[in-house]
C-alpha cells in the first residue's frame, strides 16, 4: 500500500559568504518545485549550523541543538533532494558538505538531483562530479539529469526569477526525472529496505 502523501523534495543549500548569490538558484528551485510538490528550502547559514563536531545520529535522543533536530526532521520527511552547490575551486562549497556531513540515515534511498551554478561561464560543473561523488556514499541515488546554471548574477534576478523561459523548460525537465524518481522511490521503500 503507497501512502497518498504528497512528494516533498527539500533543497539543500550551503553558502555562508554574507555576498553569496547561490541562494538565487535555490530560490528559483524553490519557485518552480513548490508548484508541484511540498518543497523545503534547506539554507544551512539560516539555521546556523555549526562547524561539524557532532554527527546528529552520535547524539542521545532529544540532546541535539534545536537547529539540528530540525534539520533531520526535514530531511527525514523528504522524498528527495536538490543539492545545489557553486564551485570552490573545482568542488563544493564547505557549507554545504558540512551541512551534508551531519546526517546520514536520513538520506538513503532516495534521489538527488544535483543543481550548479556560478559566476562565470562553466555553471559549477566541475564541481558536480565532486557532489555527485560524496552524495553516492551517503546513499543517495543521483538523478542523470544535472541543472547547471552559467553566469548566475545575470542569469537569475536575487528573487530566483529567470532571464529566460528556456530556463524554466529546461527545469521542470529535470524536475520531472527527479520527481518520477522520488515518486517511485518512495513506493519502493513502504515495501522495504534491504538495511
Ligand atoms: C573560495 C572560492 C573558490 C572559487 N573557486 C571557483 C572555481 O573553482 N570555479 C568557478 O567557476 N568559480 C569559483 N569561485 C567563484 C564562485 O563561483 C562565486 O563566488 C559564486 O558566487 C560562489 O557561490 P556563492 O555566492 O553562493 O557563495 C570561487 C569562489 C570562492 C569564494
Amino acid at each position: 500500500m503507497v501512502s497518498d502523501s504528497p512528494l516533498h523534495i527539500s533543497i539543500l543549500y550551503g553558502s555562508y559568504r554574507s555576498k553569496r548569490v547561490g541562494i538565487r538558484a535555490a530560490l528559483f528551485a524553490q519557485s518552480l518545485l513548490q508548484k508541484r510538490c511540498k518543497c523545503t528550502l534547506v539554507d544551512a547559514k539560516a539555521y546556523e549550523l555549526p562547524m561539524l563536531d557532532k554527527m546528529y545520529k552520535e547524539y542521545k535522543a532529544g540532546e541535539a541543538p534545536k537547529s539540528m533536530q530540525q534539520l533531520h526532521d526535514i530531511l527525514s520527511d523528504s522524498d528527495g533532494y536538490v543539492v545545489v552547490s557553486g564551485e570552490y575551486n573545482h568542488s563544493l562549497p564547505p557549507g554545504l558538505k558540512n551541512l551534508l556531513d551531519h546526517f546520514q540515515s536520513e538520506y538513503i534511498f532516495k534521489p538527488v538531483g544535483i543543481m550548479t551554478y556560478s559566476v562565470g561561464a562553466y555553471g559549477g560543473v566541475r564541481a558536480a562530479v565532486h557532489v555527485r561523488a560524496v552524495l553516492g556514499e551517503l546513499g543517495m541515488a543521483s538523478i542523470s539529469s544535472m541543472y547547471a546554471v552559467p553566469k548566475i548574477a545575470s542569469t537569475l534576478d536575487e528573487n530566483g526569477g529567470a532571464s529566460e523561459s528556456k530556463q524554466e523548460e529546461r527545469f521542470e525537465r529535470f524536475a520531472d526525472e527527479l520527481l518520477w524518481y522520488a515518486k517511485a522511490l518512495k513506493a519502493a521503500r513502504e515495501e522495504g529496505t534491504p538495511f
